[in-house]
């Protein structure tokens, strides 16, 4: 096929291609959003063909889409694709890669890296040696870019020399949900909650990213990290910068994330003095997985028998401006918890008094991002039926389900990323700024634990997590949401 904009995939083979990128993919061809002209070119340091490689990445589509998956619509699909073997340290590779791409006239070639971080500066160089770092090329990097600040300094500079800031698109796949962007529409498409949203009516928040999935399979990787640099770095500060941020004054690219990254740096500090009252840190052992068989420990997982990396962690976060001030998010994380859940619930203040004779809830507004995507306002009503003295009350929550409101089948949060990635529109990837305030606060939270030998507490797989967690919450008489 005749191609002048171009996508380039280095990492094909890898998992995340399968399991996420070709699909996505897929999708985005099916349902007419790529250009007639867009070609896909995976490239890997796995020899391959054209034609095997095609037979492949139908045979992984397949798999992940399931029904929505159409024959003749693949055979369209794999037309757009070839495949070229490249290993990041042969400068010859490279060469054959021009070669390649040449052939196609490309104007326009969007470079998506799905590969270890350890050759992010082999690849930018090798692209801008061949000359293709000009604009309008662009890169897409995939997390995780370091694992404290300095490394993700070397990272961003190593791309930086390649291509410039306004042409690289760091990826939080977070950001790619539906649900996730629901966020900025419920907040500043209402006018009803901006009012409330705010340190006088509000009383905590709490945001949970709870996995029922283990370690298991990725040990090598999850033990270096764990729960703060795996999940906390990113999904977890961008869900916090979503429901903190100003409103933005458009929904331009620079004016959502410099909202963004001024949350960030508003986060207070955790130092040795306050992590003991401020951070909790958990390691799964035995007990239950989902389908009641006996669970492994976190231990066995990652294969490291003195390992003390954390797969859970819970913070009482501050955001220290004038809209926050006193208001703690709570933030937790974990993985081989009871179930799969991630929500944000906006607790809000008490009724300044009660004319009941008994205590009112407060309000909470729950909103469930994964695996159901909902809304609910819990709010006090009466109770129905006669009485003979007073009014008693219950709590009631008026329910907004999404799924109920679009059937249409639940996105890869890939899909929306790659699309924009295609079109320059940059408004859902991660500034360097952002990128560098999360790590700094998350660097902090490291050194402490460091300094205090903060070792995680055990909870059982299948658990809401250590039951230290509770003197976070309790500390400031809170309680977490169940
Ligand atoms: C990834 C983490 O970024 O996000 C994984 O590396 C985690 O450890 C995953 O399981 C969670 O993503 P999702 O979309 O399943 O909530």
């Amino acid at each position: 096929m005749d191609t002048t904009c171009t996508f380039v995939l280095f990492g094909a083979t890898g998992d995340l291609s399968r399991r996420m990128l070709f699909p996505s993919l897929y999708s985005l061809h099916a349902e007419g959003f790529l250009r007639d002209d867009q070609g896909i070119v995976g490239t890997s340091h796995r020899s391959s063909e054209d034609d095997a490689f095609r037979a492949q990445v139908r045979a992984w589509v397949k798999e992940r889409v399931g029904e929505h998956y159409d024959d003749s619509v693949s055979d369209d699909f794999a037309k757009r694709i070839s495949y070229i073997s490249v290993d990041a340290n042969h400068s010859e590779d490279f060469r054959r890669l021009r070669e390649r791409l040449d052939e196609y006239e490309c104007e326009e070639i969007v470079f998506y890296l799905s590969t270890s971080p350890s050759i992010f500066g082999a690849v930018c160089q090798g692209l801008k040696a061949n000359g293709f770092s000009r604009a309008p090329n662009r890169i897409v990097v995939e997390k995780p870019i370091g694992s404290d600040l300095a490394s993700n300094i070397e990272i961003n500079e190593t791309v930086a020399e390649a291509f410039s800031e306004d042409r690289t698109f760091r990826i939080d796949h977070y950001l790619g949900k539906e649900t996730v962007q629901n966020l900025i529409a419920l907040r500043f498409g209402n006018r009803i909650f901006e009012p409330l949203w705010n340190a006088q009516a509000i009383e905590s928040v709490q945001i949970t990213i709870a996995e029922t999935v283990g370690a298991e399979g990725r040990g090598g990787y999850y033990d270096e990290y764990g729960a703060i640099r795996d999940m906390v770095q990113n999904h977890l500060l961008q869900l916090v910068c979503l429901v903190a941020m100003e409103p933005p004054t458009s929904l331009s690219a620079d004016s959502v994330r410099n909202e963004k990254v001024k949350v960030l740096r508003s986060l207070a500090p955790i130092t040795p003095e306050n992590v003991e009252q401020k951070t909790v840190r958990g390691q799964y052992e035995g007990g239950y997985d989902e389908t009641g068989g006996k669970a492994s420990t976190y231990k066995e997982d990652v294969e490291n028998e003195d390992s003390d990396t954390e797969s859970y962690v819970a913070i009482a976060a501050e955001v220290e401006n004038w809209r926050w001030a006193g208001v703690p998010f709570y933030l937790e994380t974990g993985k081989r918890m009871a179930e799969r859940n991630t929500q944000i619930v906006i607790r809000f203040r008490e009724v300044p008094h009660s004319i009941f004779g008994a205590e009112t809830n407060p309000n909470e507004l729950i909103i469930n991002l994964q695996p159901e995507e909902r809304i609910t306002l819990q709010i006090m009503n009466k109770k129905p039926g006669l009485t003979a003295e007073g009014m008693p009350l219950q709590e009631l929550g008026l329910n907004l389900s999404l799924a109920e409101h679009h059937s249409a089948r639940r996105r890869i949060a890939y899909e929306q990323l790659i699309l924009d990635a295609l079109n320059d529109n940059p408004a859902l990837f991660v500034q360097r700024d952002e990128q560098e305030a999360a790590w700094r606060w998350i660097d902090g939270i490291v050194g402490a634990w460091k300094a205090k030998d903060m070792r995680p507490a055990g909870y059982r797989s299948g658990s809401m997590g250590p039951a230290s967690k509770h003197s976070l919450t309790e500390r400031n008489d809170h309680s977490w949401y169940v």
